[in-house]
């Protein structure tokens, strides 16, 4: 394990967990990952082999930070979009102090339009913690950009079950994915693209 990247990542939860108790707006708010789900996207990378890593949603860069650690072990790199600049910023710095730069890319953009430049199929691992409200739109791109045999994980699968509905139903009736609801965190929706698919 590396003891400062475990202590960063230590003080990014301090942070995010005070900060979300004062600050209202969404705007403002960290909104990290749980550290279980941290620990559950390392496994998941490092089990898959994914190398080819995107990561819709970098808020100040605590998620990002579990994907690059395990992408360095597979030769890999994250892609990771956000569109707000102050939260730009905040993984900006939370990058600098990691010693992850060659596996990480972080991108100051709308989701959309980094996902209608993806090439098809070159997507092996995709996060995705963002807009909610955006996912069905985002669903073909989504779909577009996975290599077969790759693996979309969405965040709040649980905490926002009703809201998260409509793109689940999608996915579940898309004979393309496998699916599975993990509880873990905030609820971990895992779909799998098929090879046929
Ligand atoms: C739940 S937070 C991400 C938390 C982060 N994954 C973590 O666990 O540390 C969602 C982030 O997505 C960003 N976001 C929302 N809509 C976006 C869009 N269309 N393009 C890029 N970023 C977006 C928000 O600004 C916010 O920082």
């Amino acid at each position: 394990m590396d003891d400062a990247l475990d202590r960063l990542k230590r003080e990014l939860e301090i942070f995010g967990q005070q900060n979300d108790r004062t600050v209202t707006g969404r705007e403002g708010r960290m909104l990290n990952i749980t550290r279980d789900t941290g620990e559950f996207l390392s496994v998941l990378v490092r089990a898959t082999g994914a190398r080819d890593l995107l990561e819709i949603g970098t808020s100040n860069g605590y998620s990002t930070l579990w994907l690059a650690e395990a992408a360095k072990v597979t030769g890999g790199r994250v892609t990771t979009v956000e569109y707000l600049e102050s939260k730009y910023r905040l993984a900006a710095e939370s990058f600098a102090k990691a010693g992850l730069a060659q596996h990480i890319e972080l991108l100051h953009a709308d989701a959309a339009d980094i996902l209608k430049r993806t090439p098809d199929a070159s997507v092996d691992f995709l996060f995705l913690d963002s807009d909610r409200a955006e996912y069905v739109a985002w669903f073909a791109d989504i779909k577009r950009v996975l290599r077969n045999r790759g693996l979309l994980v969405v965040d709040n699968a649980v905490s926002h079950e009703q809201q998260m509905m409509p793109f689940i139903e999608l996915l579940q009736s898309d004979a393309a994915f496998t699916t599975s609801l993990v509880p873990v965190g905030k609820g971990e929706f895992l779909a799998t693209k098929a090879a046929s698919g």
